[in-house]
């Protein structure tokens, strides 16, 4: 069996991006890649195509430019993505596909699972035609404006645990968008079960579908849409008082969505890997609604009670009013 040929576009990025100052000779990528010159010059013409800042320094080589605009490019994703995981054969292999526009992330990423797709797999889209949101809410997914994507997880975690996954993720997203932000942008924080939220506003969400056998989850897949481009015009008139953006939150420091993803997949599988008595604690921190008396919209109907915690399943414990009884809420949303 001969093994898979290099991604040659995804090698060249790689070896650009990981030295911005010092241009690197055409004859030098060459060699390493083990094609001709020609070779090399033709994939950088396709990525200066693609909108890659690429200049071309004459007896010197190539370099990439520090501005890069805000591309979503399956090629550069995966240069970003560490190969070897550092979890060795037994690290998730991420690996995504890049869609212009698709009716639901979530929709692929489930056709894919049920098909027999290998956990790590990414669905990206520019656009959603029909994103979806919890509880059979639309979710606003414009071209360009924000990072809509889809992970296939496999996890063999008991029936019970399933809310742990939105926690999961939600934590992990929080983690890695602040880990972009400069640090005078604030806290993200989180509501439960599924909110990012900075300063008040809603920046993101999590939408967690997953199919079970027996004994255990089979497969799932974690939605995530962060609101990344927008300014207070782009949102529509339903959501313009509560939503957010990247940008509005940093301006022109947002962080490119590429650069994003590509630090939220390794926050997430570390965040999967921990003790869960670690991420509750962490989700804590960030999670507002504790602590404080909230109301839950649940299936059943509006319930009130004070916030304490997180039980062993990632379901809310409310202390509901007037009594000590402590109630494990599985879905819902908590009203601000
Ligand atoms: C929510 O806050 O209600 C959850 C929003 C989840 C949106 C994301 S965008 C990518 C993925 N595809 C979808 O259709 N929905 C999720």
């Amino acid at each position: 069996m001969s093994a898979a040929s290099p991604n040659l576009d995804a090698e060249i990025l790689r070896a650009l991006l990981a030295d911005r100052a010092t241009p690197l000779s055409g004859e030098l990528l060459a060699e390493r890649l083990g094609v001709s010159r020609t070779a090399v010059w033709k994939r950088i013409a396709l990525l200066q195509e693609l909108g890659y800042p690429i200049v071309s320094l004459p007896h010197q080589g190539y370099r990439m430019e520090e501005a890069l605009p805000d591309l979503l490019v399956a090629d550069e994703l995966e240069a970003r993505l560490a190969r070897p995981s550092k979890y060795g054969k037994e690290g998730i292999a991420w690996r995504a596909v890049v869609f212009r526009e698709t009716q639901s992330t979530n929709d692929l990423a489930l056709r894919e699972a049920q098909g027999g797709a290998a956990a790590g797999l990414v669905v990206v889209a520019e656009r959603q035609t029909k994103g979806r949101g919890r509880q059979g809410r639309k979710w606003h997914s414009r071209s360009g404006e924000g990072l809509w994507f889809s992970l296939v997880l496999r996890p063999r975690w008991p029936l019970g645990h399933v809310a742990r996954l939105t926690i999961v993720a939600a934590l992990a997203a929080a983690e890695a968008i602040e880990s972009l932000l400069p640090p005078t942008a604030g806290k993200i924080g989180i509501k439960w079960p599924n909110d990012l939220f900075h300063d008040g506003k809603k920046l993101g969400g999590i939408l967690t579908e997953i199919q079970a056998d027996a004994e255990a989850i089979a497969f799932a897949v974690v939605g995530i849409g962060i609101n990344c481009r927008q300014t207070r015009s782009d949102f529509s008139d339903d959501i313009a008082g509560i939503a957010t953006s990247l940008k509005l939150i940093a301006g022109d420091a947002a962080p490119r969505r590429a650069e994003l993803l590509a630090a939220l997949l390794p926050r997430l599988e570390a965040r999967l890997r921990d003790p869960f008595e670690d991420v509750r604690e962490a989700w804590a921190a960030r999670c507002f609604s504790l602590g404080r008396m909230v109301s839950v919209r649940t299936p059943s109907g509006t319930i009130q009670g004070h916030a304490v915690g997180l039980d062993e399943g990632g379901a809310l414990l409310l202390r509901r009013e007037g009594g000590g009884v402590v109630e494990a809420v599985t879905a819902g949303d908590v009203l601000i």
